[in-house]
């Protein structure tokens, strides 16, 4: 079998070559295995091909936290952004991941990072908000609205003082639909850029559905929209399995809706202070690179809406298209009760935010006919 090489830099203009050790796939003969090995291997250990050709900066404000970090390992992998900005109140674990990505740079294309502050936040493309107070045992993420609201306030007092700021604002914070509703609220930024990191619920969806149906979770396309939360809305009538739709049986679908609504009390329960920070790390990546390079992808995010799904003034989970202007919501089809769970989405949303602020007026979901 081939044996992978991969070239390192021994100082000056002299290269040295070292030969790796690889394990192999105990069976003999399945070259098929050891060849993909060999590629994965010389993904992790040689310089990646991962690049893009946009300049974009990044800043990401809770980098010291595990979403953060997750997040800009995750970016500086696949090489999105060429200029990562990390921001936390916690300065030196900033810095020990400022220093740990940058020996990034022997490996992957050529990207900047360093520690920052909300005054470079306010010129970064796109800002990734995961800022937070410590996650605790057996709480709904509701609860941590106030502490978390008068955090983002922080982060978007900077970027509202920029008129008609042109960044794009990503929410990973909890509870997220309520600090959207609010930061949009106050600070004037444009609904379009304001937008709610929910695709956990669509993933663990596809997750729980890919159980019920015993095939490949990568096979399955489902969708989860409303609020990030209890108030989750799952579809089930556009579901597919390799491109093609499919109807699950009802002991499928409550097996799937189980696994969806039991995934955050169950891993509460255990009263570890950590959240999901690869799966969290990778959909927030991915969602950055697609707002910084645009295209047909559809994306679930929370964004306030006007008047989409009967829906005005207050953020829930939609589908949409991203690109560098933010997200522009997809109209979709529902079915009649998940038009209606749309609503009760909204209404919790702002139930929320009344209980945390019972005089702000603000304005509850309007009525709509039809869906
Ligand atoms: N939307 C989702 O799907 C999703 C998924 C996972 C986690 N989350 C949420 O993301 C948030 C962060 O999770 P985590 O695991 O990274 O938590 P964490 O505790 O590891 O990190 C939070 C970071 O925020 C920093 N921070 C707190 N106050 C700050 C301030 N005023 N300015 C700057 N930084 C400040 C902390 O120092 C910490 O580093 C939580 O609210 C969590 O519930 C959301």
């Amino acid at each position: 079998m081939r044996p992978l090489f991969v070239a390192g830099r021994g100082g000056g203009r002299s290269r040295t070559v070292r030969r790796i050790r690889l394990v192999r796939p105990r069976r003999r003969g399945d070259r098929a295995a050891a060849e993909a090995i060999d590629r994965d291997q010389a993904n992790l250990l040689g310089r990646t091909t991962a690049g893009s050709d946009f300049g974009v900066k990044i800043a990401i404000v809770g980098a010291a936290g595990g979403i953060g970090s997750s997040v800009a390992y995750t970016l500086a992998l696949t090489g999105t952004g060429d200029e990562l900005v990390l921001v936390d109140r916690r300065e030196d674990v900033v810095q020990t991941h400022v220093w740990d990505l940058e020996q990034l740079r022997t490996a992957v294309r050529p990207f900047q990072v360093r520690a920052g502050s909300l005054a470079d936040a306010v010129e970064a493309d796109v800002v990734v908000f995961s800022a937070a107070v410590p996650p605790r045992k057996d709480s709904p993420r509701i609860e941590f609205l106030a502490e978390n609201l008068a955090i983002a306030r922080e982060t978007g007092a900077a970027l509202g003082a920029v008129p008609d700021w042109p960044g794009v604002l990503v929410v990973a914070s909890n509870p997220v639909d309520p600090l959207v509703t609010e930061l949009h609220r106050t600070t004037g930024i444009d609904r379009h850029r304001v937008l709610g990191y929910t695709v956990n619920d669509s993933v663990r969806l596809r997750y729980g559905i890919a159980e019920a149906l015993h095939v490949q979770p990568h096979r399955v396309e489902a969708w989860v929209l409303g609020e990030h939360g209890d108030h989750c809305v799952p579809l089930f009538h556009n579901v597919q399995v390799d491109g093609e739709p499919v109807e699950l049986n009802p002991a499928q679908r409550a097996s799937a809706q189980a696994y969806l609504h039991e995934w955050y009390p169950r891993w509460v329960r255990l009263g570890v202070p950590r959240t999901s920070t690869w799966t969290s790390g990778n959909g927030i990546a991915s969602m950055v690179r697609a707002i910084a390079t645009g295209g047909e992808n559809t994306w679930p995010t929370s964004m306030v809406l006007n008047g989409e799904y009967g829906i005005t003034g207050t953020a829930v989970g939609v589908p949409a298209r991203l690109d560098r202007d933010g997200a522009s919501v997809l109209q979709w089809q529902l079915p009649a009760d998940a038009w209606q769970r749309m609503r009760q989405a909204a209404d919790y949303v702002e139930d929320a935010l009344a209980r945390i602020s019972p005089a702000s007026g603000r304005q509850r979901p309007t009525s709509a006919a039809g869906h």
